[in-house]
């Protein structure tokens, strides 16, 4: 049950980091599982490492003491004392051997923090702060501990136990139960820690390590879904070898396991040899998944399996260090998925996400730096800007070091602190140290919230055949930081000549300063400037190009990044030119410019086909809406669909034609070029299907019904379901009666639904909570249809509210099961203050009757208030 904050909830600070009182050297644990009174009996072995009068206080939260011994003596009640979420003993020796013995509900643990039950299968989610609903610990990342672990269990409905490290005996008891020992020989903070018990399928391969070690691989799921387990074995392959190949990076055990788990609240868990995956991040077959889940679970997979060197094998001291590993092992996940795919089609992928998320997050009420300097629920920082800033940030140091400079960081990195619990400078000096280069300008990229806007202004001079670029960068104040020192910015820069001719190649200028003039020399001509190329930085560039030079770059630039880029902006420009018109009440007509542009784009010959979709993609509503003053959902919304109807129209013919031209001609493959080929068709099919004509409903029908893979018929069905009348509800009948028995397309099917252009969605969405689909504690449910109603922008935006009651009501109903949930959810509301008037105050009502309730959880209180201001 969530725990409702009896006073003010507390907040933490990063600059209160103290070393710990007590170092515990090893954790002995033995569970005996039921589901609704498992008992958790622990030794810790320990002793002091700070202060002789300290007392030795250990976190604990929703448990029943059963009993504690202190160096063999029962502990008499006066001896210690206990709040809510900690127990402090008053007076300890200097090592000492501590038993508790606690009972937990795992059943009735609907957080999914510490052990609970999922589908029948006990599991366990201890990160940031989980370990201390299981038993008593000192619960901080810097307290590393050697584990045995002993579960016990009925064999019968948990066949299988597993806990981190090797299994080192098992044996039958009796009553019909019995039990496993598992040792981890690794150093590891609690938030690592792992069980699981269960009746579970599984699959096995082994991968020998370049030292010639062959360590045994399983992954786990229930027993109907084993032969949708391939996909993430080749991934969890090829990524243990990536890693040997790109860092020199070998695992270091005899075993490795993955579980997919129905209940989880975010992606996966990198547990040490033991990781915890969310069953959508792991199960993939040509029929259930699309290409991008398999895209998905081929970087988390990765990402998890980094983690046991950059997390693991180095970890963080404290939860404000988070990004150290996590901005890292995204750093590390997207460098392979680029490797195994293309460059720039992951580099667009990541830049989308970044602004669609993380750029409005850094422009909010919840901005903080990637090592944020407070937080009252730590879980609530699990965000974009520590993962994906923090990925951007990582990958700022290879722009400035190069490749080779980077990997001899890493070397120093893991040679100073392999073992260790460390923080952020401490990577940031291993790479100054590796490469002899000063980079203290560089942490304002860990203290300063906001994302930096860079200014550019070039002028070609012909007497000198040079061309001068100034660049000036600034930064918007975010709450609690008003000022902002310049920012160590790598700007990678190219210059085009008549025909796309490069003039100098790429040039990474390093902008420290406020305002700096770079100049190039021996430019014969007036160039076109190519700037921030591969998007070399989290910033926000503006360059006042015209059409004409847009249209020039999106055709000619070297940098494929940029020439995606280009169409981007022109389309942006282009597109608020509408809304504004549309606001106006002029009659709207699209600028020829896009026309020309996405024609000769659609065109292209030999063109990678993601990139080509990706250029024919018009920026989502959520991106534009950040460049107004204030944002108009249903401008927005009219003005993006009317471009997509003048484009359908104006070129039916070549759509129509390339549609059919990327048929398949043989059966589902997963491969870069297919799924390219796919997303390029189904691009053409969502131009078409805009036209709601009974040409276009067939052809989308004749896809849905010939489909031979998930990728084609969702694609089908989005364009059915925003398609008024019998053939949207059709399809979705027609899906759902198919796939009722799958729940990880069922949620698909629930998003579809969340997501469609009608006028009823709120309605619609509102009647899908009595379906026997949805289920408020699964959280793969919850994101399928509340999360995807809030992306919604026309439906969650509605002029008279409904959208945001309803999303208060479930965020409420959360609450009380998942604070985690809830206070992920309420990121809909974070953005009031980016619309107009009467919207604000609409959505202002509903976040102070939330904040309002009794019983409120710290995660959402902290969300919430920070959003309505102190
Ligand atoms: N460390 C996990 C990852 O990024 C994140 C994670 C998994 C998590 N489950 C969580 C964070 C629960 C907070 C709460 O790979
Ligand atoms: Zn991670």
């Amino acid at each position: 049950m969530a725990m409702a904050p009896s006073t003010p909830p507390i907040q933490t600070f990063r600059k209160e980091y103290r070393r710990p009182d007590f170092e515990v050297d090893s954790v002995e644990l033995e569970f005996e599982l039921d589901p609704d009174a498992t008992v958790v009996r622990s030794t810790l072995k320990g002793r002091r490492a700070g202060a002789a009068d300290a007392p030795l206080v250990l976190h604990g939260e929703d448990l029943t003491l059963l009993s504690l011994v202190l160096d063999g003596r029962d502990l008499p009640a006066e001896d210690y004392s206990r709040g809510d979420d900690a127990l402090t003993i008053h007076s300890v020796p200097d090592t000492f051997e501590l038993r508790v013995a606690v009972q937990i509900n795992p059943a009735a643990n609907t957080q999914l923090s510490g052990l609970y039950v999922s589908s029948g299968v006990f599991c366990t989610q201890c990160e940031a702060e989980g370990f201390r609903r299981i038993t008593y610990f000192p619960d901080r990342p810097d307290v590393m501990a050697r584990y045995r672990v002993r579960i016990v269990a009925d064999a019968e409905r948990y066949p299988l136990l597993l806990s981190n490290g090797n299994r080192v005996e098992e044996g039958v008891l009796e009553g019909g139960k019995h039990y496993a020992v598992w040792e981890d020989p690794f150093l590891k903070p609690c938030y690592l820690f792992a069980l699981v018990a269960g009746d579970l399928g599984h699959i096995h391969d082994t991968f020998t390590t370049m030292g010639g070690r062959v360590v045994d691989l399983y992954i786990y799921s229930e027993h109907d879904n084993v032969d949708r387990l391939q996909h993430a074995m080749a991934c969890l392959r090829s990524a243990m070898k990536w890693d040997e190949d790109t860092f020199g990076l070998e695992y270091d055990l005899d075993i490795y396991n993955i579980v997919a788990v129905n209940d989880f609240n975010m992606g996966a868990m990198e547990n040490k040899s033991l990781n915890v995956f969310n069953a959508s991040r792991v199960l993939a077959s040509p029929d259930t998944a699309t290409d991008s889940d398999y895209e998905v679970i081929d970087g988390v997979v990765a990402h998890e399996y980094f983690h046991n060197w950059t997390g693991n094998r180095v970890t963080c001291r404290d939860w404000f260090q988070l990004t150290l590993k996590e901005g890292l092992t995204v750093f590390r996940d997207t460098l392979y998925s680029s490797d195994m795919t293309s460059l720039a089609v992951k580099r667009i992928g990541e830049v989308r996400i970044l602004r669609a998320y993380q750029f409005p997050e850094d422009a909010g009420p919840m901005a903080h730096p990637i090592r944020p300097e407070s937080y009252i629920a730590m879980d609530n920082f699990y965000t974009t800007t520590v993962y994906d800033k923090g990925s951007e940030v990582v990958g700022m140091y290879r722009t400035l070091l190069g490749a080779e400079g980077f990997r001899k960081g890493m070397d120093l990195y893991f040679e100073r602190h392999d073992g260790q619990a460390v923080t952020c400078d401490d990577f940031r000096a291993a790479m100054a140290d590796a490469n002899g280069v000063d980079l203290d300008q560089f942490e304002r990229w860990y203290s300063q919230a906001g994302t930096p806007e860079i200014e550019a202004e070039g002028r070609w001079d012909a007497d000198s055949a040079s061309y001068r670029l100034q660049l000036s960068q600034s930064c918007r104040p975010t709450p609690g930081q008003t000022v902002k020192e310049p920012f160590h910015i790598p700007v990678a820069c190219g210059l085009l000549g008549a025909g796309g001719r490069e003039l100098c190649g790429t040039r990474v200028l390093e902008l420290r300063e406020a305002s700096q003039e770079f100049v190039f020399e021996g430019i014969g001509e007036e160039p076109v400037p190519s700037l921030l190329r591969n998007f070399s930085a989290p910033v926000k560039l503006r360059f006042g190009l015209d059409h004409h030079q847009l249209a020039f770059l999106a055709a000619h630039d070297s940098d494929p990044f940029n020439r995606w880029e280009a169409s981007q902006t022109l389309y942006q420009q282009v597109l608020l030119g509408l809304v504004a018109a549309i606001r106006e009440g002029a009659s709207p007509s699209l600028d020829e410019s896009v026309v020309e542009v996405f024609e000769q784009t659609l065109g292209a010959e030999g063109m990678d086909r993601s990139l080509q979709a990706f250029a024919l993609n018009l920026p989502g509503e959520r991106v534009l809406g950040q460049e107004m003053a204030i944002v108009r959902p249903g401008a927005l919304h009219r003005a993006r669909r009317l471009a997509i109807r003048s484009l359908a129209s104006r070129l039916q013919a070549p759509l129509t034609a390339l549609y059919h031209r990327l048929t398949p001609s043989g059966p589902y493959e997963h491969t870069p070029a297919e799924a390219g080929r796919r997303r390029l068709r189904n691009l053409c099919l969502g131009y078409l299907s805009s036209l709601e004509t009974a040409e276009t409903i067939a052809l989308c029908r004749a896809q849905f019904e010939a489909a031979d893979n998930m990728t084609d018929e969702i694609a089908a069905l989005n364009c059915l379901a925003s398609t008024p009348g019998a053939d949207g509800e059709w399809a979705l009948d027609d899906f759902y009666g198919r796939w009722k028995g799958v729940a990880l397309v069922v949620d698909k099917w629930l998003s579809v639904q969340a997501l469609a252009d009608l006028p009823d969605i709120a309605e619609r969405v509102d009647a899908l909570l009595g379906h026997e689909a949805f289920d408020i504690r699964n959280p793969n449910k919850v994101r399928a249809l509340v999360r995807c109603f809030a992306f919604n922008q026309a439906a969650f935006h509605r002029a008279d509210g409904v959208g945001y009651r309803w999303m208060a009501d479930r965020i409420e109903e959360l609450d009380r099961l998942n604070p985690q949930m809830a206070a992920r959810m309420a990121d809909a509301f974070t953005q009031l203050r980016r619309f107009d008037l009467d919207r604000q105050l609409l959505m202002k009502e509903q976040a102070e009757r939330l904040v309002a309730r009794a019983g409120i959880s710290k995660d959402l209180f902290e969300i919430l208030t920070k959003t309505l201001g102190e």
